[in-house]
């Protein structure tokens, strides 16, 4: 692997131990995937922030750790809202155990946002090398802004972070980025809300996998992209996909489709994803809510008052720019949570059953949280949490 005289000082000690050994791990992870450099990243996203999911030894590395990272940096959604986790019934033990390792993500220079969506909070252009973590993100980023990031682990992404390179193999380069399956949809798609995306996400995934599908049919905008990608890396493992006419690179590139699989989607099996089972809560904002989902939920609580328990979560980044739509969809007795998610908190846990406007949500709370999932549009959302 080609290294440059920076990257040979930092392995030769002369910038600290933790620069040191995790240049090192970015090296052999390079070598193994067979990189023949590192590419500079213009921003991170951490993973392995939930106390949950690291815990004590988890802890006790980073705080062994003692480096800044060197790009933004924000962590993924973690078990509770930073400020808000009392309200949210945490438990104060897991609460100061949770708060310890954000302090020590603090120390290494990472943001305290605790988001799957770190679009809205840095600039984030087409051709950007990026070392970012959570699978939706990192669909985003790939297929919606046209980015550069491989899936990245916990450590590789903090590494990368502190580093301000990553190994450049996979997603990196431009020939493994190419179509790898047709999905031909055959819907009235005119008629379709972010949640009819994110069904076809839900669908879709099963059928492709880990390959990089081809959308022809449908013309979704910013945040039923969002949906669609988020929902294929949960119910199969897709880091990229192309929709024709829609996404950057599907815009800027012919690719020839000529013998790859294609493989027909029908309007049936979008419908048969809706159902009226009977539901608990509603929870909104998976991925974290952009201020345009924000506004929508606010203008359908309009006069309106929960009759069951209503979650919305977004980035505190986005909340905090958005305080005035957030306090009136506070005003319905719904709640906003920044830093978690319907999935990684185990508030959603004393529910049997969670009505979601995402595909993603939809595989995942069956799963993570163990009650029954049901997905509807916003406005049926809404309307389910007022009646
Ligand atoms: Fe984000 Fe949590 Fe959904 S991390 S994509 S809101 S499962």
């Amino acid at each position: 692997m080609q290294l440059d005289p920076e990257d040979e000082r930092i392995l030769a000690g002369e910038e600290g131990e933790t620069r040191q050994k995790l240049l090192e791990l970015l090296v052999a992870l390079g070598k193994v995937f067979g990189a023949e450099r590192l590419v500079p990243i213009k921003s991170a996203q951490v993973s392995g922030a939930s106390y949950k999911t690291i815990g004590k030894y988890g802890l006790e590395w980073l705080n062994s750790l003692d480096a800044k990272a060197v790009v933004p940096a924000v962590l993924n959604p973690i078990g509770m809202a930073r400020t808000r986790w009392e309200e949210m019934g945490i438990d104060p033990d897991f609460a100061a155990k949770q708060q310890a390792v954000v302090a020590a993500y603090e120390r290494l220079g990472i943001r305290l946002d605790c988001t799957c969506t770190p679009y809205y909070l840095y600039e984030t252009r087409y051709g950007d090398h990026l070392a970012w973590s959570e699978s939706s993100a990192v669909c985003y980023a790939n297929s919606v802004i046209g980015a550069r990031t491989n899936r990245e682990g916990g450590p590789s992404a903090l590494a990368a972070a502190i580093i301000g390179k990553t190994p450049c193999y996979g997603l990196h380069l431009g020939k493994n980025r190419l179509p790898q399956m047709v999905i031909d949809v055959h819907a009235d798609t005119a008629k379709w809300t972010i949640a009819d995306y994110g069904a076809l996400g839900y669908h879709a995934g099963k059928i492709v996998g880990n390959r990089i599908p081809y959308f022809r049919g449908i013309t979704p905008g910013a945040d039923s992209l969002k949906a669609i990608g988020a929902a294929m890396a949960a119910t199969g493992a897709v880091a990229l996909y192309h929709v024709e006419g829609v996404t950057p690179e599907a815009q800027k590139n012919r690719y020839d489709l000529s013998g790859i699989e294609a493989v027909p989607v029908e309007q049936a099996e979008i419908t048969r994803l809706f159902s009226d089972i009977p539901v608990d809560a509603v929870a909104l904002g998976c991925p974290h809510c952009s201020p345009a989902e924000l506004q929508e939920i606010a203008r359908l609580l309009v006069g309106n008052i929960v009759t069951k328990p209503l979650y919305v979560f977004a980035a505190q980044g986005v909340i905090d720019k958005n305080a005035r739509i957030v306090d009136n969809i506070e005003k319905s007795g719904a709640r906003v949570f920044a830093d978690t998610c319907m999935v990684v908190s185990p508030v959603m846990e004393q529910y049997g059953s969670v009505m979601v406007n995402s595909g993603k949500a939809l595989a995942y709370v069956p799963n993570m949280c163990g009650g029954k999932a049901r997905i509807g549009t916003l406005e049926d959302c809404i309307r389910v949490a007022t009646e």
